[in-house]
């Protein structure tokens, strides 16, 4: 019961943030805004501006092909042990915000 209850708030409470209760999809500055968030994950290797040595830069790619690239991390499909771990953490949604977000950096 308190479980159902509690899960109902939540619903409730995503529903109220995202600014409608009737579509389950981010919009795009929700999508950015969680980005932001999760990018604190990405930018102690990932540098937002100029280039760390030995991490590519991932700022400014098309959202299509960031996403493209965390899935095929995710999956195992493109082989980087420290990578693969990273993006096993992220569901969709985190993905397409984490390119939305860094799509919008370094430009
Ligand atoms: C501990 C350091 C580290 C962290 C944390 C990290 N990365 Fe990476 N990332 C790397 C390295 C190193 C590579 C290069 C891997 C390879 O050669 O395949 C890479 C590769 C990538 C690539 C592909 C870049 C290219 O040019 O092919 C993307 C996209 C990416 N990371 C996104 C992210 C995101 C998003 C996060 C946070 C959720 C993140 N990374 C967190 C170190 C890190």
């Amino acid at each position: 019961m308190g479980y159902r209850g509690s899960r109902a708030a939540l619903v409730l409470v995503a529903g109220l943030l995202a600014g409608s209760l009737s579509c389950g999809h981010a919009s795009a500055d929700e999508l950015y805004e969680l980005g932001e968030y999760l990018s604190g994950d990405c930018t102690a290797c990932h540098q937002l501006e100029g280039r760390a040595p030995g991490i590519p830069p991932i700022t400014g790619w098309p959202v299509e092909a960031f996403v493209m690239v965390m899935v095929a991390y995710k999956e195992g499909e493109r082989d980087h042990a420290l990578m693969q771990n990273v993006a096993r953490r992220l569901s969709d949604e985190d993905m397409k915000a984490l390119a939305v977000f860094f799509e919008k950096q370094g430009q």
